[in-house]
């Protein structure tokens, strides 16, 4: 475990104005986000795209990381350089995802567990040595009728932990995510109690894996109303409840905590990183690390054209722009007019 080099990984995965692209999306999820602009979804068309967004000219002012997928790790840019030297070369820290999906927990209805821990620490060492530096780790917790329970919180903080003990002990930074689903009818309030028990039960699970709190980023959803709740709660409301929920449960330890977009629109999930990271005297540094947020525009313009890869490089890099200004609290909605 090179500690110093943990610590150097995981303050520069949370750069001031810089956050984290997650461009780890499991085939079958590409399979799914490429239907919708009819694009095959091919080895050679899946490479095709993660190169463009990886080669969009100045996006490494707004990218401190990008998150690849085990088959995206040992492919190439078009210049035949491996795609991990490639984001080094341009100053992006190259990470991995490392859980293999999620399951249902036998006598949970309803819930999830996440896969991967056998052989974790032997696909650890070979992806250290291929260049990735910090590695990530999904848990999903729903919300639902009498759900999350007591044994879906604690099944998935037990894994999270035992993910993030093997990677400290590879010098590979845990980039810690539970998330608690958008989906359903619940309230914010809801959302806030469970993301408070969510992130209790994980940091318990951590201190109890002998788990370095100074060597690990926290990936966590956003504290927002249901999708299908009558009332959606506001920008400054949501900034509020989540920094507060973060504030009770996230030691200050940490060097930094990172957003996903979990199916917010792009530019929700810029305003409300900005609304959090405007926030005076926060014990960490914020940021975003989205898929879909970063990624939507860019993919519907591309649509797997070559012709039309200069406008979905233009789409990424505003949006990449975009929310390294939200992460400083220095973006404005003007600016997203001014763009288009
Ligand atoms: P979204 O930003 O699309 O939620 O994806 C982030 C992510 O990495 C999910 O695991």
């Amino acid at each position: 475990m090179d500690k110093q080099l943990l610590s150097r990984t995981a303050a520069a995965m949370v750069a001031r104005g810089k956050g984290i692209l997650a461009a780890d999306e499991s085939s079958g999820t590409c399979e799914t986000r490429f239907k919708t602009v009819r694009a095959d979804c091919t080895e050679q068309n899946r490479r095709a795209y993660r190169g463009l967004l990886f080669g969009t000219p100045g996006v490494e002012q707004f990218l401190s990381g990008v998150i690849l997928f085990d088959e995206t790790i040992r492919q190439k840019s078009d210049d035949g350089t491996p795609f991990p030297q490639y984001l080094a070369k341009k100053g992006i820290i190259p990470g991995i995802k490392v859980d293999k999906g999620v399951v249902d927990i036998p006598l949970s209805p309803g819930e999830k567990i996440t896969e991967g821990l056998d052989g974790l620490s032997k696909r650890l060492e070979e992806y250290f040595q291929m260049g990735a530096r910090f590695a990530k780790w999904r848990a999903v917790i729903t919300i639902g009728e009498a759900i999350p329970t007591h044994t879906c919180l604690y099944a998935n903080a037990h894994a999270l932990a035992r993910y993030a003990a093997a990677c400290q002990a590879a010098s590979i930074v845990p980039m810690i995510e539970p998330e608690v689903l958008l989906n359903g009818s619940h309230t914010i309030e809801r959302c806030e109690e469970v993301t408070e028990a969510c992130l209790r039960a994980t940091y318990a699970a951590l201190a109890a894996h002998n788990v370095s709190f100074e060597h690990l980023i926290l990936k966590t959803s956003m504290v927002v109303s249901g999708k299908e709740c009558p009332r959606q709660a506001g920008v400054d409301e949501v900034a509020e409840r989540t920094v507060r929920a973060l504030k009770r449960t996230v030691p200050a330890a940490q060097p930094g905590v990172v957003f996903l977009s979990g199916g917010q629109s792009d530019v929700a999930a810029t305003a409300h990183l900005n609304a959090m990271a405007a926030m005076k005297n926060l014990p960490w540094p914020l940021t975003f690390s989205y898929s879909r947020a970063l990624q939507n525009p860019a993919l519907a313009a591309w649509r797997g054209q070559p012709g039309n890869v200069g406008a979905a490089q233009s789409a990424f890099h505003h949006r990449a722009q975009m929310n390294g200004l939200a992460a400083q609290g220095k973006w404005k909605p003007e600016l997203e007019k001014q763009a288009a």
